[in-house]
């Protein structure tokens, strides 16, 4: 770990405008901030904020942002030690990295080396290829018979293993890379004799690339597919590489993504290098997997347009809806493109001309609700019952997109295809919307009637879409907002408490009646990052001259410095909430309403979560067969709708968040 007077040091030296400015970002000057074009999505109108004083940026579009190593985190697409160690290599400034423990130390030293030694086998293998006789022979011939060019292997780092089975183990560990590192980057593979092989051996190599281009695993393709041998080897899961966060050839790609505007994705390794070789560079490959959250929030940092290529003859279409309907749930526009039977990027790229392969992909660019509902309706026409199932199954996708105007142009053009009426359908899809909170605000009803004995008696909650994920967001964003006011105003006083025995005052600072209320109803944050700042805002607290919102930001852990910056940069957010105590000017003059007021919202919320789930145990039919059992939960419910009255006496009004 960086030490904090290191992390001082780098933040007072480095320039934020400067910074930013030197990674490309052209920043105009608008009264005391710069703005700009967001580098971290695309935008024709600037909404990306940096100011100077403040030593903040904030894109009010995307939402990215923070100090200048926060920056420069998201722009390399690097780790916090990494870019305070970029930044302290740019300005000159020494790295003390005594403080850091043992552990961390090992755990650092463990991943760069791994990164080391992979860097090294990618460097291994294109020399392997390209200057040995075996090398030539075998991988270069296979690459070129596919179609490589030379110039595509050398950008793609390909590279070959030979057939022996050690001779990248032994080289390497003659070069002194040890046995462990080999095995945990999946390199090599220890036996119990204590023989260390080669797990690639025989294989063609594919470097596997971050966004920034650091190797972090390989793929290994035999060169004759034969059904004994699994046709690719790919490097295990280790503390560098998570199959599920990485996308092939995303590295290559990012430029050209962000430049069209648009992702294609495609199956494997040779369709992204295929259609690069076409002039097509705006590609990534899932590397024959589905989707999943976290490789779709990659794409989403460089477009929200998003290409998927299928295979002529793909099996696994009906099957990959699924990972589809996540791109549309996270707010991606999905297009589909069918290529021609039994051909895949790789071939049709292969074979077709440049202009050839963007003419077919213009032509045939489905819209992906359209496509799916082509291939779900496909030969149900005898069958009602799978008609109605497949039905189902396209009106969830529609009801997935979240714009109303979006959602009811499909709504229009799916109607037809599927021999409804638009009414029917646009019915269908409102209904999948609202089917939780209609079932939330039913099972309220009920339990409300239950508990109270009266069945006439409306619902107390007026509010029907609030559906336990929305109030547990609630909650959520009530404790952030007090976290919030501790990384600000930890040390400021609240209130003053008088003791009537011995006529002493006693201030009460923002992190001491956060903690102390909290413990008298013996409660604690949901949020480990919450408790570690307010738990370390207690203990610094008396801190001669302690300025938390400085402490938190240039905090050496990664997550709390960037949950104080955000906390600094995000005063709209604040003052939105604040917008009932408009006749007080600032914040800390405010802080005697505001930090009470929080407190009860959050203990309000907490209450109204714990309702709520004793409504659904209601609804468990065991339950409901258990007389004892449901008399039990409706005296517990009872019990807490007093806390509620009593808290609601105490609010006066309640707060009801913004959205
Ligand atoms: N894949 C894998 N292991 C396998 C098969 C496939 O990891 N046994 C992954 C690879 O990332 C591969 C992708 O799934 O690139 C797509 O598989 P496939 O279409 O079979 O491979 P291609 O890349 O098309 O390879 P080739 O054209 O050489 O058969
Ligand atoms: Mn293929």
């Amino acid at each position: 770990m960086i030490d904090r007077a290191t992390i001082d040091r780098i933040m007072d030296a480095a320039d934020i405008v400067q910074v930013i400015t030197d990674y490309g970002v052209t920043l105009r000057k608008r009264g005391v901030n710069y703005v700009g074009l967001c580098p971290f999505h695309n935008e024709r109108t600037p909404s990306f904020s940096v100011s100077p004083a403040k030593a903040l940026c904030k894109c009010f579009s995307c939402g990215k942002g923070g100090n200048v190593v926060h920056f420069v985190m998201e722009y390399e697409n690097i780790s916090y030690p990494e870019a305070l160690r970029v930044l302290a290599r740019k300005y000159g400034i020494e790295i003390d990295e005594r403080e850091q423990t043992d552990e961390e130390r090992q755990a650092e030293n463990e991943r760069e080396a791994m990164f080391v030694a992979n860097t090294y086998a990618r460097d291994y293998f294109v020399k392997t290829l390209h200057d040995t006789s075996e090398g030539i022979a075998l991988g270069m011939a296979y690459f070129r018979q596919r179609g490589f060019r030379d110039d595509t292997i050398r950008k793609f780092q390909l590279g070959y293993c030979t057939e022996s089975h050690d001779d990248f183990a032994r080289t390497a560990t003659a070069k002194g890379y040890s046995r462990d590192v080999l095995v945990k980057t999946g390199l090599c593979i220890a036996h119990d004799d204590g023989r260390l092989t080669d797990r690639f051996r025989g294989r063609v190599m594919f470097p596997v690339h971050t966004m920034s281009g650091k190797v972090v695993a390989f793929g290994g393709r035999v060169l004759k597919t034969d059904a004994k041998t699994a046709k690719y080897q790919n490097s295990p899961e280790s503390d560098i590489y998570h199959k599920s966060r990485e996308l092939y050839g995303l590295y290559f790609a990012k430029r050209a993504i962000q430049a069209a505007d648009r992702c294609y994705l495609v199956e494997g390794y040779t369709d992204v290098i295929q259609m690069h070789q076409s002039g097509i560079e705006n590609v990534v490959a899932s590397s024959g997997t589905s989707l999943t959250l976290g490789q779709i929030a990659l794409v989403r940092r460089l477009t929200y347009n998003i290409t998927v290529l299928y295979d002529g003859d793909s099996a696994g279409i009906k099957a990959s809806l699924r990972g589809i309907d996540l791109l549309l749930e996270e707010g991606m526009n999905v297009k589909v493109v069918l290529l021609p039977d039994g051909e895949d990027p790789d071939s049709f790229a292969r074979t077709h001309t440049t202009a050839q392969l963007r003419d077919y992909i213009t032509a045939h660019e489905a819209d992906f609700i359209r496509f799916k509902a082509d291939i779900l309706l496909r030969g149900t026409d005898d069958d009602p019952a799978k008609k109605a199932t497949a039905i189902d199954s396209i009106v969830a996708s529609i009801a997935l997109i979240r714009e109303p105007i979006k959602r009811s142009i499909y709504i229009k053009e799916t109607a037809g295809r599927m021999a409804m009426s638009e009414e029917l359908l646009n019915d269908a899809v409102n209904k999948k919307i609202r089917i939780t909170a209609e079932t939330i605000r039913k099972q309220k009803a009920y339990a409300e009637a239950g508990a109270d004995g009266d069945n006439t008696r409306a619902t107390p909650h007026e509010d029907t879409h609030q559906t336990p994920a929305d109030s547990r967001d609630t909650l959520q964003e009530i404790e952030r907002l007090i976290t919030q006011m501790v990384v600000r105003y930890a040390a400021q006083t609240v209130t003053t408490l008088h003791d009537d025995e011995d006529g002493t005052d006693t201030t009460v600072r923002t992190a001491e009646y956060v903690s102390w209320d909290l413990d008298n109803d013996d409660m604690h944050f949901a949020s480990p990052l919450h408790r570690r700042i307010l738990d370390e805002a207690m203990q610094h607290i008396d801190d001669e001259g302690f300025d938390s919102a400085h402490y938190f930001v240039t905090h050496p852990d990664a997550d709390i410095s960037q949950f104080a910056s955000d906390a600094l940069s995000e005063r709209y957010r604040l003052s939105r909430y604040h917008t009932r105590f408009q006749t007080v000017p600032t914040d800390i003059e405010r802080l005697g309403r505001i930090i009470p007021q929080l407190m009860m919202d959050y203990k309000n919320e907490i209450v109204r979560e714990r309702m709520e789930r004793l409504l659904k145990q209601l609804q468990d039919p065991a339950v409901m067969a258990d007389t004892t059992r449901c008399n039990d939960i409706m005296q517990q419910y009872k019990q807490l709708k007093e806390v509620q009255k009593a808290i609601g006496k105490e609010l006066g009004e309640r707060i009801i968040l913004p959205n």
